[in-house]
């Protein structure tokens, strides 16, 4: 558990982050939120203390990191930034064991654990342990740099706008990653982005930021219901709301499930259960049609989702 009181840092006349106070639970993902400047990164810079708060203080499981030896909290924090920061002239396999390295693991395991790393972001291919930084896709790298995070499995995962260099359709495949790894680590992680729709989609639960000030803390269906302020609203767009809250919900928990599966019928198309209702409703309107079938992952026709029922999800 990470958990902020009263947290301040002032660089000169500038009150960057202004008294904040939050709790990230265990295993949960907090996203900030906020326009340039406001104050994101020195945030997560303070709770690994790459820069000293000015006042308040920052507990990890309910010790001031003030009172943390540097390095043991460093190695309990993997810290991604955008760029990377990966040594130019290090192999990707050198670069992901970085930490294992600092901790004289023997390099047997080191090997191991950066096997495995690679396999968990779908980096497996043939002599991709042997690259050099500018030899990879800004999503690789980008994922290389997730993966040297993980490296000496860390409690905790701070991570600064990572995706923010890369075209939208690499970054939504690194935020579908980071689901993924989410569900299978369940690492406590502080995500820095300037994109709603990023915090939306990533988030357990959303920390608005305006000028230093934390403006609301919350579940992200909250933030949509119960904007608590105007900024709030305009950030998450007032007219847009309806459409980002059928995002955040599954096709699964809004349909009518049939009593027993059915062989599924191949030309009508339809969706699956974990996609969202944002995707059903995106295809109804593409086909025309007032309901479509949902599949589970073997293709068998488990259910129907019908536009009432995208509707009644709303309320
Ligand atoms: N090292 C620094 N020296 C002086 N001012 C800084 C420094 N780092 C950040 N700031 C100022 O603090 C404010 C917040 O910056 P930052 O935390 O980087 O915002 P964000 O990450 O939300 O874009 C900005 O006004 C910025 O100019
Ligand atoms: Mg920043």
């Amino acid at each position: 558990m990470i958990e902020l009181k009263g947290v301040s840092r002032r660089f000169g006349e500038v009150l960057a982050v202004n008294a904040i106070s939050l709790v990230v639970e265990t295993g949960e993902v907090c996203v900030l939120v906020g326009s340039s400047g406001c104050g994101k990164s020195t945030t997560l810079r303070m709770i690994n203390r790459l820069l000293p708060s000015t006042a308040g203080e920052i507990l990890v499981d309910g010790k001031n990191v003030c009172d943390t030896d540097l390095q043991t909290l460093r190695l309990n924090m993997g810290y991604v930034i955008q760029g990377t920061g990966l040594f130019p002239h290090w192999t990707v396999a050198r670069n992901i064991g970085l930490v294992p390295g600092l901790l004289k693991w023997p390099e047997a395991r080191i090997r191991e654990r950066v096997d495995e790393l690679l396999q968990l972001l779908g980096l497996d291919q043939e002599g991709f342990v042997d690259k050099y930084p500018h030899q990879l896709s800004g999503g690789q790298a980008q994922r290389v740099g997730v993966a040297r995070a993980l490296a000496a499995d860390p409690n905790i995962l701070l991570m600064d706008e990572p995706f923010g260099a890369l075209d939208a359709i690499t970054r939504e495949t690194l935020q579908n990653e980071m689901l993924r790894i989410k569900q299978q680590l369940g690492k406590t992680t502080v995500f820095v982005t300037h994109d709603i729709d990023e915090a939306l989609r990533l988030a357990d639960r959303i920390a608005v930021m305006d000028q230093g000030r934390l403006i609301q803390y919350d579940a992200p269906e909250a933030i949509l219901r119960r904007p608590a302020s105007l900024f709030v609203e305009t950030l998450v767009g007032s007219q847009d709301r309806g459409l980002k809250m059928t995002g955040l919900q599954r096709v699964g928990d809004a349909m009518q499930r049939h009593l027993h599966p059915r062989p599924r019928d191949l030309d009508k198309p339809g969706v699956r259960e974990h996609e969202t209702l944002r995707q059903a409703l995106s295809l109804m309107l593409w086909q025309g049609t007032e309901s479509l079938p949902v599949m589970d992952e073997d293709g068998a026709e488990i259910g129907i989702i019908s536009r009432a029922q995208i509707w009644a999800g709303g309320h």
